[in-house]
């Protein structure tokens, strides 16, 4: 089992490289997520290149470029994000609408849950649908007892997506963006009891 909280004992994450190579596709009732691929490049430049999404991440800029999408796309492939990155696709078109992942995080010192969407994808269910099944999946297949999310305190499309998985707010927290600089954060975590509770009231 990957304990991605504990890096000193026999039980640590396996090298980045393993760990993203075992991303398992996942399933959803309107989405396939899937480890992207380098053909993605276009339509990641393409759905990316908002200034909205941008502001509202850590890491991606603005304008986003197909350069942009090709480096991401290679530093996934090559083990550089040491988490489960996910392309949101939807399952009837292959569409690709958007990212999920669940990457190692220092800042959080443990797993942390982040998500976006192509703007045309908004509002529709789909960023819930996509955190859910990672989430799921980050605490079926590691040993972590809590996941970690941060969104910034003028997002309340994000805070809902967390507070409907089950997330509860930590406390405030300042992060520095590549698109809008120094901004102003809500940090939420979801605990492995927590989620199991809800798995047993969904049956
Ligand atoms: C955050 C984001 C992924 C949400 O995508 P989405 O597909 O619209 O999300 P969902 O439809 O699953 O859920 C959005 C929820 O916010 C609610 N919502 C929408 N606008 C809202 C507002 N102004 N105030 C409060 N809630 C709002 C919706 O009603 C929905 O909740 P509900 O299902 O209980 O009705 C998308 O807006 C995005 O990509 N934003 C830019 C990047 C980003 O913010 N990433 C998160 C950083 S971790």
């Amino acid at each position: 089992m990957i304990n991605p909280m504990d890096t000193t004992d026999r039980y640590a994450p396996p090298r980045a490289r393993t760990f993203t190579l075992n991303t398992p596709v996942l399933t959803t009732e309107r989405l396939v997520l899937r480890m992207p691929v380098p053909d993605d490049a276009e339509e990641l430049a393409t759905i990316a290149n908002s200034r909205e999404i941008a502001e509202m991440t850590a890491r991606m800029p603005h304008p986003y470029t197909y350069d942009d999408a090709v480096r991401y796309i290679s530093a996934v492939q090559n083990g550089e994000v040491e988490g489960y990155v996910y392309a949101i696709t939807i399952a009837e078109t292959g569409h690709l609408i958007g990212m999920c992942a669940v990457e190692n995080s220092p800042r959080f010192g443990g797993l942390q849950v982040g998500y976006w969407l192509g703007l045309a994808w908004w509002g529709k269910g789909y960023a819930s649908e996509a955190a859910s099944a990672v989430v799921d999946l980050a605490f079926r297949v590691t040993g972590t007892d809590v996941i970690h999310a941060g969104s910034r305190t003028v997002n309340p499309r994000s805070r809902q997506v967390l507070i409907k998985q089950g997330f509860e707010f930590t406390g405030l927290d300042e992060i520095d963006t590549v698109a809008a600089g120094r901004v102003a954060i809500e940090r939420f975590r979801l605990t492995r009891e927590t989620w199991l509770a809800r798995k047993a009231g969904e049956r």
